[in-house]
């Protein structure tokens, strides 16, 4: 049987998957990565290490499975979004990757709405300027670091110089590729108009595929330090929400993917290239041919846990630390918790927003703690997915979560209540690598289209449903979570100038 594999450059992990033809799961590796926050608002990686961790992560899975690299029949990258990695002429990386989640660009992002108009911005790109998208970015290293950007000559987003390294080819994919902002999102390729403004030459910049497409095949090097085999086609794949919404059949309108991984997101595909005029969705290309999807993020999703958990109780498992909170009756005794501890996107794009427990009292114990944090989570999501909702998109048919947080079942119907919908679970839990491993298998003929994989491999395996004294509950705290941000926002901007 043909074997797929999917690679996932994420921020916390390098993985590698192997799918079959039947979309079966063979097989995974994952070598875990480390981030740098060499300042207050900076988000670092070292693209050597994404290297390093996809070969440990192939070999191994080829090893454990005893799975040959001639069995591999076709490969699927996706990443994290939105990073720059910056080549010189010789393809040798020239600073850390800068990341999505790095906030320090918010003076970039007034001079490109200064140099675009941001309604003109937003008509082409689909997208305001946010300080997580690339273009900032590249601005940012043009003015504080002008000896690196003179000798820049590629521009590249972080599965993409994976598949350099995999490759020797320079590739990105459209779905990643609108998440630029440099990308025309009616055209689905790069916007002249956009680089030309921001001064950023056309040369510096990929050609761009159709998820399912070849972009180039494993190198002999390559395959020497993988054990792939060499000539293995490497398609393009996606932006990891992208990717992930493949992954759980999110292709057609009235499917909703939402991910609780390190980031939250709220997707839904869309057959046009629908924008939200005032900028406050994310509009991309889908990673499915011809399609496009408006998406909401928040920042620290099941990162707020992560970060809660490493901070306050180190020695406890996240299933310890959840038992705790499920002791804790819904709304936390009146303890709201502020996920913002990256700063926000949706619905505050705001890099200075700051995380808070509001309304600590005595009475409150960890499992208070704990349940605040899963649901102020839910409440950011709730932002997104009513935004969504408000887009013109039609009946939502159904919502389908995924990521590792989504694991916890707790989580999962703290968040059917506070939406007030049915989410369900599917088969695939591994997330963005599977459904680059889904279009690396439409590209090799293994399904006709991504629709056709998704309906032949996703399967709906659980249900969390909203539980009506709950929901009630929920929507009153809601509203007091919602007056959050604004009676907040002088505070963070004092904290922030301090
Ligand atoms: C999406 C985004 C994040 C990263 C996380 O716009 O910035 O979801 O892709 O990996």
């Amino acid at each position: 049987m043909a074997l797929f594999l999917g690679i996932d450059v994420s921020t916390t992990g390098a993985k590698a998957l192997l799918v079959d033809e039947a979309g079966n799961v063979a097989g995974s590796a994952t070598t875990p990565l480390t981030l740098s926050t060499p300042r207050p608002l900076w988000s670092e990686q070292d693209p050597h290490e994404w290297w390093d961790g996809v070969m440990t992560s192939i070999r191994r899975v080829l090893d454990e499975t005893g799975v040959s690299g001639a069995q591999v029949e076709a490969i699927g990258l996706t990443g994290q979004m939105h990073g720059l990695v910056l080549l010189d002429a010789q393809g040798a990386v020239l600073r850390p990757a800068i990341l999505w989640n790095d906030q320090r660009t918010a003076a970039q992002c007034d001079e490109i709405r200064a140099r675009l108009g941001k309604e003109r911005l937003i008509q082409i790109t689909g997208n305001d300027a946010l300080t997580g998208f690339t273009a900032p970015k590249i601005l940012w290293v043009a003015e504080h670091e002008p000896d690196i950007y003179a000798r820049a000559r590629h521009v590249l987003l972080p599965k993409d110089y994976v598949r350099y390294r995999l490759t020797g080819t320079y590739a990105m994919d459209k779905a990643d590729g609108s998440g630029t902002l440099l990308f025309d999102l009616r055209a689905r390729d790069w916007s002249q108009a956009v680089l030309d403004a921001l001064g950023i030459p056309r040369d510096w910049l990929p050609p761009t595929f159709e998820g399912p497409a070849v972009t180039g095949s494993v190198s002999a090097e390559a395959a020497a330090l993988t054990g792939l085999r060499a000539g293995t086609p490497v398609m393009a794949g996606g932006g990891d929400q992208a990717a992930q919404a493949v992954g759980v059949g999110a292709v057609r309108p009235g499917i909703i993917a939402l991910t609780l991984g390190t980031s939250g997101v709220v997707f839904a595909g869309t057959a046009e290239p629908l924008i939200e005029p005032q900028g406050r969705l994310h509009a991309f290309c889908h990673a499915a041919p011809g399609r496009w999807h408006l998406m909401g993020v928040m920042l620290s999703a099941a990162g707020s846990l992560q970060w809660y958990r490493d901070v306050c109780a180190p020695q406890l498992s996240f299933d310890q630390l959840v038992e705790e909170a499920a002791e804790v009756p819904a709304g936390s005794e009146g303890l709201l918790f502020l996920p913002y501890l990256t700063g926000e996107r949706t619905p505050y794009p705001d890099p200075l927003a700051r995380g808070a427990w509001v309304g600590l009292t005595v009475r409150h114990r960890r499992g208070h703690m704990t349940r605040a944090v899963l649901e102020g989570v839910a409440f950011g999501l709730k932002d997104s997915f009513t935004l969504i909702q408000q887009a013109g998109l039609g009946a939502v048919e159904q919502v389908r979560v995924s990521g590792g947080g989504a694991r916890s079942l707790l989580w999962r119907q703290i968040l059917a209540c506070v939406l007030g919908v049915e989410l369900v679970t599917v088969t695939t839990t591994e997330g963005a690598a599977y459904g680059a491993a889904l279009l690396a298998g439409v590209g090799a003929g293994a399904w006709p289209d991504v629709e056709s994989a998704c309906a032949a491999t996703v399967r709906v395996t659980g249900r969390a449903e909203p539980v009506a004294s709950q929901e009630s509950a929920y929507q009153q705290l809601y509203q007091q979570y919602r007056a959050l941000y604004p009676a907040l926002k002088p505070t963070f901007d004092g904290l922030a100038g301090l």
